[in-house]
Formats: structure tokens, C-alpha cells, sequence
């Protein structure tokens, strides 16, 4: 599928999707329709007691104006209700997301889509119509290479997308950097989608490399490299899997020299079973998911180098595979970390905070980052508390909650700030070494896990999102077909945006 900016409203042939504002049917503003064709819009919006409302579409058939195979209209909601740009981007991606789900059936190669100014926009300005082309595209992406047969159930016929605008070659200027951060979200639903048996810590090594040939410089370091680092609680969780552990470590240095950097550091289970404290059988195959956060700092890694983008960031992802053995580690086990804090594991199932107990303590000793930002499908307790719809937001730092809250309404990557403190830290206090992996009780599941990890970062700025609920749904949503949402690219891409030099 391919996307073009156009001046030209109408392309012969093909599609042609138009939108529309609440209670502003009358004023649909398209001359180049005959008298007949006006007629039988006026029909079909009648007919199907179509408002114009955000999400409505109506679709019609052998339209007679020159040679449309189908027009679609579809409802922009109330004008004046437009959030401003600067403030919702995501409203003008939604756009797009719901143009897409509304012609995605259709057997048409070609579709011209032409939308009115969107909100206040000002006449030489197709920033929202390339945020639309955005969403568009977001909303296209599915995981399809798996199937051999039945292949047209699931494809999309579509060839060419036509983007009406006012000025083409500008439009398109700006979409190159937007896609850029698209592929950077496609990067990351693509290894979170990726099945188990093939996404290994190894080949999670691999996707790694690949960047490089972007600019990023990628480091691995290897079970013997980490022994000697003495990372105990990562190599733990790894001990029982016949795959090996790695420590992937990514620089994107496109800010000036003497900046101190941004750190990302991601929980990277490519597949957790719990471990000997097994987890039930019943939607096990989900844990293939528990490297999303690894996933998603990959990919915010591919979006900031694609489009260049003037910071340093340090993304770090702690790759292991959690499985049972003669080789596991067990309930009871005391470990070392790399801190120097020694660890009682009593559940081998909360392994992504021992993971990233010395992935965080390893990036904040060795990069001395201006804030670090993890990201974990951490916990089930998240789920329960918040669903799918918010990602739990800790930190020791009330600017970058409040940096991150911005980013977060701005992208629609929501999160919800959970409160850390000295009652539940008091939870994660062993009888045998300095802490423990699980709380004692059953509540606060999050909060402790939260707690655990902020241990391990030394007092430099520092906030957990916690993204079980978020990296995966089995809903569609706006921007994503159900599955993978990849969850924290946009987030995290617009948060670092504030700290670029141009
Ligand atoms: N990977 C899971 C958390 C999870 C659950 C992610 C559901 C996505 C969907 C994590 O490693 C885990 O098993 N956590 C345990 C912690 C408990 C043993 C303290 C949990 O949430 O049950
Ligand atoms: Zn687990
Ligand atoms: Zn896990």
C-alpha cells in the first residue's frame, strides 16, 4: 500500500472517501459532482440517518460522477470540538485510522482520500492530513506471514492511497518523517508478534544488528560478559533455558557530544512459562508478549535514528527466555546482583523484575543518563487495576511523570501515575538477603514490583511503565488491528522530542 500527497481532488478511477463535520451535511463541499450524484448523497445520508458524528461512515455504491467505483464519506464530528494540533495530534491519526478500517473490505486499488481543513487548520499547513496519512497507515499493519493459505481472506487490495492537499511536495516531506516513526512502530508489533520458537534472545540480538546500518551502534553482551559483570539476577532468570541471555545495549548519539543521554531499558522474556513456579497452561502461548518492552525500545530506537533525530538516547534490552529445567533456578534461591544487593527469589514467575534489576543498575552506573524510562510487561496486577486502556506509570521524579503525562495524552498512549512509598517498600524486605522478588501480601502487585525496581536505580530519575495491559490487545483499537499495539514507540519518540536541539 502505497501513500501519495495529491493536489488534485478527484483521480478518475477508483475510491473516493470524503469527510465530513457534524451538522454541516448541507455544505459538503463538492462542486465537481453533477446535480445527480448530489441527489443520491443526499439519499443515502438520509437513508442511513447519517450525522457526520466522529466514527460514522456511510458507503455507496456505482456512484455515476465519472468513473468512482465507491465513495465513502465519513463523519469528522463537531468542527469547533477539533483539539488543537499541538495538543491531540492522535485526534487527526484517528482520522485515518477509522478511513482505513472503513475501506480496508473494499475490492479497489486506487482510493483518493479528501478531507476538508481539519480542525483549525490554516491554509497552507497539511500537517493534519499527513498525521491522517499516518494513522492510515498504522491502522494497516497486520501479521500475516504465517499463512499459506486462504492467503486473499486475509489481504488488502488496496494499491495506492491519494492524499488531497494543498501543496504536495511539502506534505510529503513531512510524512517522510513521520513514517519514519511508524516504522519504528511497525518494528516493534512486528518482534512482539513474532512466535517464540523463532523470536530468541538470539535473533532479538539480531533485529538489534540490523540497526546499525542506520547509525545506531549496537553492543551485545554475552552470558560470560554479564558473569563477569555480575549481572546474577538476569543470568538467573536465563539459567534454566537452553537459550542464551544477552544484554543488548543501543547508542543513538545524534545530540551534541557533552549531553548527558536519555536511557530506555526494556524487560525482553521472549517467552515466560513462570519458570518452576510454572503458570497455568491456559493462554500461556500470551507470553510470548514478555519482551514488549524490549520490543518497544527497539523500535523507538529505529524511529529516532530513521529520522535522525537530535539527541542521545541509550536503549537497553535485557533478553532472557524463562523456562523450567534440571538448570532452573528455584523458590528459595539467593542471588547476587550486579548492585551488590543480594536477592531471595520465592517466585521464579516474577523474573522481569530480577531482569531488570541489573539491566537498570548496569545502564545508570555506566551512562550517568539524564533520566532513565523503563518499560516491562511486568505484572498481571496492572491489568486488573487499569485494563488495557492505561499503562502503570511509577517514577521517583515528578517532572518526567508530568513530561511523560504530556507525551502520553498527546500520543494516546495513555498512562496513569500509581503511587510508589515507604510502606510498600517495607513489603519487598527479606528475612535471608536485602530483598525479595515477590510482596508478602496479595494487593499492590505493581506497586511492589515498582518498588523492587526502584532499588536498583540509584537515584537518578527514573519512572517504570509497566505495559502488560497495553502491549497487546485482543481488541482493535484506533491505530491497531487486535494483537500487538507497539506500545511505547510513539510515547516515548514524542517524550524525547522535547529534549532535541532543532
Ligand atoms: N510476564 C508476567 C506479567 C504479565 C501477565 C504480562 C499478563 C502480561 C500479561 C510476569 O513475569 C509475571 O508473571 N508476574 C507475576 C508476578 C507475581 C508472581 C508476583 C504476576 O503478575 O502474576
Ligand atoms: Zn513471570
Ligand atoms: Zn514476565
Amino acid at each position: 500500500m502505497h501513500i501519495q500527497f495529491t493536489s488534485i481532488d478527484i483521480q478518475n478511477t477508483g475510491t473516493l472517501v470524503i469527510g465530513v463535520y457534524e451538522n454541516a451535511l448541507s455544505t459538503m463541499p463538492f462542486p465537481q459532482f453533477d446535480e445527480k450524484t448530489h441527489q443520491s448523497i443526499q439519499k443515502a445520508i438520509q437513508l442511513n440517518n447519517f450525522k457526520g458524528k466522529k466514527g460514522e461512515s456511510i458507503h455507496i455504491n456505482g456512484i455515476v460522477h465519472q468513473q468512482i467505483e465507491h465513495l465513502v464519506i465519513v463523519g469528522l464530528g463537531e468542527l469547533l470540538k477539533w483539539p488543537s494540533l499541538q495538543e491531540k495530534p492522535i485526534d487527526y491519526r484517528e482520522v485515518g485510522g477509522h478511513v482505513f478500517q472503513t475501506i480496508k473490505k473494499l475490492k479497489t486499488e486506487n482510493v483518493t482520500i479528501c478531507i476538508p481543513k481539519l480542525g483549525a487548520q490554516t491554509q497552507d499547513d497539511d500537517f493534519p492530513q499527513v498525521l491522517m496519512a499516518t494513522g492510515l497507515k498504522l491502522k494497516s499493519w497486520q501479521f500475516d506471514k504465517y499463512f499459506t493459505k486462504n492467503k486473499d481472506k486475509h489481504a488488502i487490495h488496496i494499491k495506492n492511497i491519494y492524499i488531497c492537499v494543498e501543496n504536495p511536495t511539502q506534505a510529503q516531506k513531512l510524512f517522510n518523517v513521520e513514517n519514519e516513526i511508524v516504522e519504528g512502530v511497525f518494528l516493534t508489533r512486528t518482534v512482539v508478534s513474532e512466535v517464540p520458537n523463532v523470536l530468541t534472545p538470539a535473533e532479538m540480538v539480531r533485529q538489534a544488528k540490523e540497526l546499525s546500518s542506520l547509525g545506531v551502534k549496537v553492543e551485545i553482551l554475552d552470558e560470560q560478559d554479564m558473569r563477569k559483570l555480575g549481572m546474577n539476577a538476569l543470568l538467573g532468570v536465563g539459567q534454566g533455558s537452553m537459550q542464551d541471555s544477552y544484554l543488548v545495549v543501543m547508542s543513538w548519539n545524534g545530540g551534541a557530544k557533552d549531553q548527558a543521554p536519555l536511557a530506555v531499558v526494556g524487560k525482553g522474556v521472549t517467552f515466560d512459562t513462570g519458570g518452576i513456579s510454572i503458570k497455568p497452561s491456559a493462554n500461556m502461548d500470551e507470553m510470548k508478549f514478555d519482551m514488549a518492552g524490549a520490543g518497544a525500545v527497539l523500535g523507538l530506537m529505529r524511529a529516532l535514528a530513521g529520522r535522525k533525530a537530535s539527541v542521545n538516547v541509550v536503549g537497553v534490552m535485557g533478553m532472557v527466555e524463562n523456562m523450567p529445567s534440571g538448570s532452573a533456578q528455584r523458590p528459595g534461591d539467593v542471588v547476587k546482583s550486579m548492585s551488590g544487593q543480594t536477592i531471595e527469589i520465592l517466585n521464579t514467575d516474577a523474573e522481569g523484575r530480577l531482569v531488570l534489576a541489573d539491566a537498570l543498575w548496569y545502564t545508570q552506573d555506566r551512562f550517568k543518563p539524564q533520566y532513565i524510562v523503563d518499560l516491562a510487561t511486568l505484572t498481571g496486577a496492572i491489568i486488573v487495576s487499569l485494563g488495557h486502556e492505561h499503562a502503570g506509570l511509577f517514577s521517583n521524579n515528578d517532572t518526567l511523570v508530568n513530561d511523560l503525562k504530556k507525551a502520553a495524552s498527546k500520543t494516546g498512549e495513555s498512562v496513569w501515575h500509581l503511587p510508589l512509598g515507604a510502606a510498600y517498600d517495607k513489603d519487598i524486605d527479606s528475612t535471608v538477603a536485602d530483598v525479595k522478588n515477590i510482596g508478602s501480601g496479595r494487593g499492590a502487585g505493581s506497586i511492589t514490583a515498582a518498588q523492587f525496581l526502584k532499588r536498583f536505580v540509584n537515584d537518578v530519575p527514573w519512572a517504570h511503565i509497566d505495559i502488560a495491559g497495553t502491549a497487546w490487545d485482543k481488541k482493535a483499537k484506533p491505530l491497531f488491528q487486535p494483537g500487538a499495539s507497539g506500545f511505547g514507540v510513539l510515547l516515548l519518540n514524542e517524550w524525547v522530542k522535547s529534549f532535541e536541539t532543532n
